[in-house]
C-alpha cells in the first residue's frame, strides 16, 4: 500500500506498512517486563503457606495455625500479619509509578523499564538471602518498586510500537507474560515445597532475579519508540525508527501524526494538571475505572489464596498446590485466545462475553460452597464435588484471561493523547495496585465474616462493570493511537467533554460535521 494513510473499513486510519521482525522481537522482550508482576503475584500466596518460611519469619502465624482446632472452614487463615507480607510490595509499585511517569517521559520508555528491572533484581537477592524480617520487607519493597516501573512503561511502549491494526495482540504480550510469570512461580513453589531441608523458601523468592535479569538485559538493547523520540527532540532518530519498524519507506502521513501529537503534548507544561481537564474527562474516568474493575473482578483471590482456598474446601497441601498450577495453565492459554482475537474481535466483544462467563462461574462456585458450608462454615467437601468448584474456578479464570486481564492493561495504554500518556498511565497502575492491595489485605478476613457471599459480592461488581463498559467504552481496535481523540468524540456520551477545537489530527483541526469528526473514528 502506498501513498500514505488510509481509513480503515472498520474506522481507524491504516497507515501503511507491516508488522516487521524487529518490532515483533522488541516487543517480545519488553513484555518480558510483565514476567517480574507475575512471578510475584504466583510465589507468594505458595510461600506464605510454607512451614518452615512461618516459622522463621511469622512464628506467631504458624502457631496460630497450628493450634487452630475450631471447625469454621472460613475463619482458618485469617491474619493481618501475613497479608501484610503479601500486600506491601503493591504499595511500594503504587508510589514507584509515579516517580517511573517522570522517567518514562523524559528520558524514555527504556530506562523505566532497564531501572524497573535493577531494582527488581536487588529486591529478589535480598529476599532470597533473608535473614530477618526487616531484610524480608525491604526486598519487597525494592521489587515493589521494580513492578511500578515495569508496569507504568511496558504497555505504553508497546502500545507506541505496534501498528494500529495489531496494537490489541502486541500489547497483550505483556499480559501474556503475566500469566507466564505466575504459572512459572506456581510451578516452582510446587517443586520447592517438596525440599526436605527447609529452605525451599529462599529457592522460590531468589529465583525471582531471573525474570529480573532479563527485563534488564533485555531492555538495553531497547530501541525507544518514535512517539518519544519525537517528543524529546530527536526527530532524525524517530524517522529512521519508524521506517525500521514499519518496514517501509512511505511512513510520511505516520511520521507527520506523530509530530502533530508531540506539537500539541508540548503546549502542556503540567501533565498532572492538565490531565484534570474537562476534555480528558473521558480518558480520566477509564484510568480510574478499568483497573478499580479489573481488581473487583475477584481474580487475585484465586492468584494469590488459590492453596489456601483449596485447602480450605478440603484438599491436602500438593493437591491445593497442584489445582493452583492448573489455574495457571489455563490463564496463559486463554491469553492466547485473547491475543489471537482482540485486534478482529475488537475490545467491546470480548469484555463483554468475559464478564457474562465470570458473573456465571462466581454465582455457581458462591452456591456450589454455600450448599456444603452454610453460613456456619461447617461441613466436609467430597473430592468429587471439591473438583466441581476448581473446574468452575477455572472457566471463571478462562473468561479473566481473555477479557479483563488483558485488556485491563490494553485499554488504558492506548487510549491517551501524548501530552498525559505518562501520567494517565501511572495513574492506572497506581488504582490497580491499590485495590490489588485492598483485596489482598482484605481477603481472608472477608472469607470469614461474607463466607459463600464473597463470591456473590464479585459476581455483584462483575454485572456493574460489565453494564459501565456496554455503554461507556467506546471501541478502540485497529485506531492510530495518536487519533484516539476522535473515538471519544463521536461517543454519545463522552463527545459532550469534548470541544470541536480539540480534535486535531493530521495537522489541521479535522472537519467536523454535526457534531462529529469525518473520516477517522468509530
Ligand atoms: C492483573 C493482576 C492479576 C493477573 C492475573 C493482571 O492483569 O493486573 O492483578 O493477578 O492479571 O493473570
Amino acid at each position: 500500500m502506498a501513498g500514505g494513510a488510509v481509513v480503515s473499513a472498520t474506522g481507524g486510519k491504516d497507515y501503511p506498512g507491516k508488522l516487521t521482525m524487529f518490532v515483533f522481537l522488541t516487543c517480545i522482550v519488553a513484555a518480558t517486563g510483565g514476567l517480574i508482576f507475575g512471578y510475584d503475584i504466583g510465589i507468594s500466596g505458595g510461600v506464605t503457606s510454607m512451614d518452615p518460611f512461618l516459622k522463621k519469619f511469622f512464628p506467631s502465624v504458624y502457631r496460630k495455625e497450628k493450634e487452630d482446632t475450631s471447625t469454621n472452614q472460613y475463619c482458618k487463615f485469617d491474619s493481618q500479619l501475613l497479608t501484610t507480607f503479601t500486600s506491601s510490595l503493591y504499595l511500594a509499585a503504587l508510589i514507584a509509578s509515579f516517580f517511573a511517569s517522570t522517567v518514562t517521559r523524559l528520558f524514555g520508555r527504556k530506562w523505566s523499564m532497564f531501572g524497573g528491572g535493577l531494582v527488581f533484581l536487588v529486591g529478589a537477592a535480598l529476599n532470597g538471602a533473608a535473614e530477618n524480617v526487616a531484610m524480608l520487607i525491604f526486598g519487597r519493597i525494592l521489587l515493589g518498586i521494580g513492578v511500578g516501573f515495569a508496569n507504568q512503561s511496558v504497555p505504553v511502549y508497546l502500545s507506541e510500537m505496534a501498528p494500529a491494526r495489531l496494537r490489541g495482540m502486541l500489547n497483550m504480550c505483556f499480559q501474556l507474560m503475566i500469566t507466564i510469570g505466575i504459572l512459572c512461580a506456581n510451578l516452582i513453589n510446587y517443586g520447592s515445597d517438596k525440599i526436605k531441608a527447609g529452605w525451599g523458601w529462599r529457592l522460590s523468592l531468589a529465583l525471582a532475579a531471573v525474570p529480573a535479569a532479563i527485563i534488564t538485559l533485555g531492555s538495553l538493547f531497547l530501541p525507544d519508540t518514535p512517539n518519544s523520540l519525537i517528543d524529546r527532540g530527536y526527530d532524525e532518530a524517530a524517522l529512521q525508527m519508524l521506517r525500521r519498524i514499519r518496514g517501509t519507506d512511505d511512513i510520511n502521513e505516520e511520521y507527520n501524526d506523530l509530530v502533530v501529537a508531540s506539537e500539541e503534548s508540548k503546549k502542556i507544561q503540567h501533565p498532572w494538571a492538565n490531565i484534570l481537564k474537562r476534555k480528558y474527562r473521558p480518558q480520566l474516568t477509564m484510568a480510574i475505572a478499568i483497573p478499580f474493575f479489573q481488581q473487583l473482578t475477584g481474580i487475585n483471590v484465586i492468584e494469590f489464596y488459590a492453596p489456601v482456598l483449596f485447602k480450605t474446601i478440603g484438599f491436602g497441601n500438593n493437591s491445593s498446590l497442584l489445582s493452583a498450577v492448573i489455574i495457571g495453565l489455563v490463564n496463559v492459554l486463554c491469553t492466547l485466545v485473547s491475543i489471537f482475537t482482540v485486534d478482529k474481535l475488537g475490545r467491546r466483544k470480548l469484555f463483554l462475553q468475559g464478564g457474562t462467563q465470570m458473573f456465571i462461574c462466581q454465582v455457581i462456585v458462591g452456591t456450589l460452597i454455600a450448599i456444603k458450608f452454610g453460613t456456619s462454615g461447617e461441613g466436609d467437601m467430597p473430592k468429587t464435588y471439591a473438583a466441581f468448584v476448581v473446574v468452575f474456578i477455572c472457566i471463571y479464570v478462562a473468561g479473566f484471561a481473555w477479557s479483563w486481564g488483558p485488556l485491563g492493561w490494553l485499554v488504558p495504554s492506548e487510549i491517551f493523547p501524548l501530552e498525559i500518556r505518562s501520567a494517565g498511565q501511572a495513574i492506572n497502575v497506581s488504582v490497580n495496585m491499590l485495590f490489588t492491595f485492598a483485596i489482598a489485605q482484605a481477603f481472608l478476613s472477608m472469607l470469614c465474616h461474607l463466607k459463600f457471599g464473597l463470591f456473590y459480592f464479585f459476581a455483584g461488581w462483575v454485572v456493574i462493570m460489565t453494564i459501565f463498559i456496554a455503554f461507556l467504552l467506546p471501541e478502540t481496535k485497529n485506531v492510530p493511537i495518536e487519533e484516539m481523540v476522535v473515538v471519544w468524540k463521536r461517543h454519545w456520551f463522552w463527545g459532550k467533554f469534548i470541544a470541536d477545537e480539540d480534535i486535531h489530527v493530521s495537522g489541521k483541526a479535522v472537519e467536523i460535521s454535526n457534531g462529529k469528526p469525518k473520516g477517522a473514528g468509530v
